[in-house]
């Protein structure tokens, strides 16, 4: 089983010539409302590969919320844990620009209430059980499910995304000590290796996070493809297929998704980071965050080309 924790939400994305740089106004003729939410998107990935993914998060008794859950129901993700609370669904406002780069603001709101008691005390968790974490609802919750999670002997991936301002030494600590496999951008990977020591670049970042965490470090780098460091200190690289991006947004949860339900279906890690890469790859292609996420069929024969 795939356990995603994390947050849910509506997007509300305008394309742009350029994103607005502050105090700036942009107008974009018109905005799209596409599901999304970092933990939603990532069960929305691993389930596309036929993975068994449950969701535990929070949604706003809105129309929002009803659509959100409606949509991950309706690709196969399990949302029998997902509540419904007073606040409002969580909101992305976001802009996309010509090259397909975007800048988003996420309002929490019922992402904010999220908690690990949310997860029941009957649901089966084992060795089988990998989890999923990012960093759009509170910390505190999310490390007491990791926590449960490996008491279980299960094991955790942490999507440290995205990384908070002024992450300091002792929240980068207890993340690692949680975590099996940490997976970051190459902004990610310096600010969480910034709280421990120097980096002077993200593959130094990666070996130390690796090395000081005792966990594996992925590091997605865009058209660069993903390296991973493990605890040994040594880095290794799986290639991006090359193509010409219309929305990265929803790739990087998309590799986390792909990798998860690769690990979980015992893929290597290897293989996993490679078909994540892949997958990730395939996402830019389409706009919105969930959109071009492929089904293991599309990921399948995308890779046999
Ligand atoms: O990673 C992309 C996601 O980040 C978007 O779907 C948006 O909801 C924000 O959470
Ligand atoms: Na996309």
């Amino acid at each position: 089983m795939i356990l995603v924790f994390g947050s849910i939400n509506m997007d509300l994305v305008a394309s742009v010539p350029a994103i607005p740089r502050p105090g700036e106004t942009v107008l974009s003729p018109g905005y799209r409302t596409l599901f999304g939410g970092k933990g939603a998107n990532q069960a929305v990935a691993a389930a596309r590969m036929g993975g068994n993914v449950v969701m535990v998060g929070r949604v706003g008794a809105d129309a929002f919320g009803d659509a959100c859950r409606a949509n991950l129901a309706a690709n196969g993700v399990t949302t029998d844990y997902i509540a419904t609370c007073a606040a409002p669904t969580g909101c992305a406002f976001i802009t996309v620009d010509s090259a397909g780069e975007n800048a988003i603001t996420v309002a929490s709101g019922a992402n904010g209430m999220v908690d690990s008691d949310d997860l029941p005390e009957n649901l089966p968790l084992g060795h089988e059980t990998l989890a999923v974490m990012q960093m759009e609802v509170p910390l505190a919750e999310s490390l007491a499910t990791a926590a449960r999670v490996r008491a279980a002997g299960g094991r955790v991936i942490w999507n440290l995304a995205p990384a908070p301002a002024g992450l300091g030494a002792a929240d980068m600590h207890t993340i690692l000590a949680a975590t099996d496999i940490l997976v970051v951008n190459e902004i990610e990977a310096l600010m969480a290796a910034q709280a421990l020591g120097d980096a002077p670049d993200f593959r130094t970042a990666a070996r130390l996070l690796a090395t000081q965490g005792r966990a594996v470090c992925v590091v997605t780098a865009g058209a660069e493809g993903a390296f991973f460091a493990t605890p040994d200190g040594a880095l290794h690289h799986a290639p991006a297929v090359p193509v010409t991006p219309v929305d990265t947004t929803g790739a990087g949860d998309t590799f986390v998704g792909v990798l998860a339900s690769e690990l979980a279906s015992s893929s290597g890690l290897e293989q996993a980071v490679r078909r994540a890469c892949a997958a990730a790859s395939m996402a830019c292609l389409a706009r919105g965050a969930q959109d071009g996420m492929p089904t293991r069929q599309q990921l399948d024969a995308w890779t046999s080309r």
